[in-house]
């Protein structure tokens, strides 16, 4: 396990002896209140998941439930629906439901100037129906793909789910990404149409999406349509100029304005493409991951009911933005799914004041908060005066996600979030994975602070070592030895790299999530980072290669070698060490030059924290670039074994100039 990276002490997991059992009251009515859940889901699980699909609203029913060729998985086979119909349709007609959910908000929005919004599930129904005709009337049908780049406004779950409506593949592109990461996502999937806003605001300042739109386009030929959302509609001007090119961009609310109310929806099989995802992986190159529509709607519908403990009446915060997993599952399609009340927020968290979250959650009478533990351990150095001065009473259950959650920052969001009542879900899981894979259950897990418990009922997770033997207690490899319904399906064009990448460290029937992890002699497991050269920057996943790409796209930069050094609240930061061209002279001035040249390519959140120049990089005689050692000198650890170094010298070198920087 010599490269697993270590977020938290294991030592101080390990002695951890605190203990949260559900608070009294809540496992009477939560909606998983027994343990035997998991027994039952594991007696037969294809006949637990079925269970699950048969909430969802089918036109026709499946013939299979599971289709196992490893590692192709097809879930519900024959069996047909429709995503946006299972988030929209059947809560406004009560034929087809319980009972109407019509009149009940759907979407309560507030953009970061303080502008609100809400919309009932027939608002949003009839916007996402409206829309679907819009992509329609531009062409668009069953298969082609839409880019989605947008801030978090309403209109991007309305775009989403008319996409789903018509059968298009929608490919989100976080508007953080730069306009060269869109264009490349674009041309990966040969994207038709593009849905994008004239601008979005963070922290007080207009972010120009559709300016990079512009950009990206000049080196893709394969958009036809580019529909432009006017953030600022119906509110006053707009603090920038936005540029509509005849012909191929159309304004959204023109093109509403004029689209019929109802759209059939498409009706697709339960394998039929929902949505791409692009991810970072251990190549310079992004993997679109793909997921299909039948098992995708069941694994998120399962997990938000009973992970989130979803009841008719609460408003659920995810503050994750559209662009990222957590963003479809538990922003649109999740909570969506099961009827409820979702909260959106545009913003930054520190904008106007520190205090910003805090005053929604009271404002809104947020019940479930679902955040990252890099958000965490920033409000924490802010301080409790921020949170102290807001009533969080209406809270009832928080969640965490996308990173390990060290005990402190777990404990603080206990204590001053939760006041001591509110019970925690440590959450892991993927992109890949669609849907919740590892947590706790509020009404019936004693959480321990820092793990993420046990594997969701359905889900066969295990920790095996290198040779892929059980490791009851101990070290190791998270593996997945069961198909799951939303698991991936592929890599988008690359089906080779699917096998390589996730099913072939212990054959094709079990898969590899590349995280290193603990399991205790309860069962429980503590999540410990990566294992791949991939770093998780503030809950947000990059490729140490893609960004050794963008530097040594700089004309002054020879070579590159990044690695991610535990930062105390983003959890890691990217520090790269460059040799430079013959001749050229590493100056201040060029350190901060490389950073923007990297945020330019990628985006802000690729940006390195430090770089080192180097005269040479460390590197093994058969001139592979050691990036434990560069870990390890920006760690500032005493140094591993370099004898297999092709010259030591370089090591001690580098490691005097690092110290040197670090004092500085
Ligand atoms: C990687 C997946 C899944 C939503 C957001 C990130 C890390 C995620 C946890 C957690 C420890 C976690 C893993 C995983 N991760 N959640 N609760 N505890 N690590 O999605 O960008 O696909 O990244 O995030 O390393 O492999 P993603």
């Amino acid at each position: 396990m010599g490269k697993t990276a270590e977020p938290q002490n294991i030592s101080v997991l390990l002695d951890e002896k605190r203990r949260f059992p559900p608070p009294k009251g809540f496992q009477k009515s939560a909606w998983a209140n027994d343990q035997s859940v998991y027994a039952e889901a594991a007696k037969d699980p294809e006949a637990y998941w079925a269970r699950w699909a048969s909430e969802l609203t089918w036109t026709k029913p499946w013939k299979k439930v599971l289709e196992w060729k490893p590692p192709f998985a097809k879930w519900f086979v024959g069996g047909k629906l429709n995503a946006s119909v299972n988030c929209l349709d059947r809560h406004v007609y009560a034929s087809e439901s319980d009972y109407s959910r019509r009149n009940k908000a759907a979407i309560i929005w507030e953009g970061e100037p303080g502008d609100t919004r809400v919309m009932t599930y027939w608002d949003l129904y009839r916007g996402v129906n409206k829309f679907a005709n819009v992509l329609r009337k531009l062409k668009i049908k069953k298969g082609d793909r839409v880019a989605i780049y947008m801030p978090m406004v309403p209109e991007a779950a309305i775009a989403c789910l008319a996409s789903a409506r018509i059968g298009a593949v929608h490919n989100v592109v976080f508007g953080g990404f730069s306009a060269e990461s869109l264009s490349d996502r674009i041309n990966d999937s040969k994207v038709k149409l593009v849905i994008t806003a004239d601008f979005g605001w963070r922290r007080g300042k207009p972010i120009a999406l559709k300016q990079a739109v512009d950009d990206a386009l000049k080196s893709t030929d394969c958009v036809e349509n580019v529909v432009v959302v006017e953030r600022n509609h119906g509110r006053g001007e707009s603090p920038i100029q936005c540029h509509i090119e005849e012909g191929r961009d159309h304004w959204w609310h023109r093109l509403m304005d004029d689209a019929e109310a109802y759209a059939e929806p498409e009706e697709m099989d339960a394998e039929d493409m929902l949505f791409i995802l692009y991810t970072s992986g251990t190549t310079g190159k992004p993997k679109g991951i793909v997921h299909t529509t039948g098992g995708y709607m069941t694994g998120v519908y399962a997990t938000t009911k009973w992970v989130f403990d979803m009841k008719e009446d609460d408003v659920f915060w995810c503050t994750a933005d559209i662009g990222w997993v957590t963003g479809h599952s538990y922003v649109i399609y999740g909570p969506l799914a099961n009827g409820s009340t979702v909260f959106m927020y545009e913003g930054a968290p520190d904008w106007p004041e520190k205090n910003r979250f805090w005053k929604l959650i009271e404002k809104y009478g947020i019940t479930i908060f679902y955040t990252a533990p890099t958000a965490i351990r920033a409000f924490m150095k802010w301080g409790t005066e921020w949170v102290d001065k807001a009533d969080l009473s209406s809270l009832r259950l928080l969640g965490s996600v996308g990173e390990p959650i060290n005990s402190e920052a777990w404990m603080w969001y206990h204590n001053h979030i939760g006041k001591g009542k509110c019970p925690i879900v440590d959450t892991w899981w993927q992109t890949e994975t669609g849907a919740i894979m590892v947590t706790p259950l509020a009404g019936i897990t004693t959480t321990k602070p820092g793990s993420a418990t046990r594997a969701f009922p359905g889900i066969s997770a295990e920790v095996l070592n290198e040779k892929g033997e059980v490791v009851k207690e101990g070290g190791g490899y998270i593996a997945i030895t069961k198909p799951w319904p939303s698991m991936l399906r592929t890599i988008y064009g690359d089906e080779q790299r699917y096998i390589d990448t996730y099913w072939s460290k212990w054959g094709k029937g079990t898969y590899f999530p590349g995280d290193g992890v603990r399991r205790d002699k309860d069962g429980y497991f503590w999540f410990m980072g990566r294992v791949d050269d991939v770093m998780n920057v503030a809950g947000h996943r990059i490729g140490t290669m893609e960004v050794e790409s963008a530097l040594v796209d700089h004309k002054s930069v020879a070579e590159a070698a990044v690695v991610a050094k535990t930062h105390e609240i983003k959890g890691q930061a990217i520090y790269a060490f460059v040799t430079l061209k013959h001749g050229i002279e590493g100056t201040a001035s060029l350190i901060d030059e490389l950073k923007k040249h990297v945020a330019t390519k990628i985006g802000a959140i690729a940006r390195p924290e430090d770089i080192v120049f180097s005269a040479d990089l460390p590197k093994t005689r058969s001139g592979k670039i050691m990036r434990r050692l560069l870990r390890d000198i920006a760690e500032g650890k005493a140094l591993g074994d370099t004898t297999t170094l092709a010259d030591p010298a370089v090591v001690e070198n580098l490691r005097k100039q690092y110290e040197s920087l670090e004092g500085s």
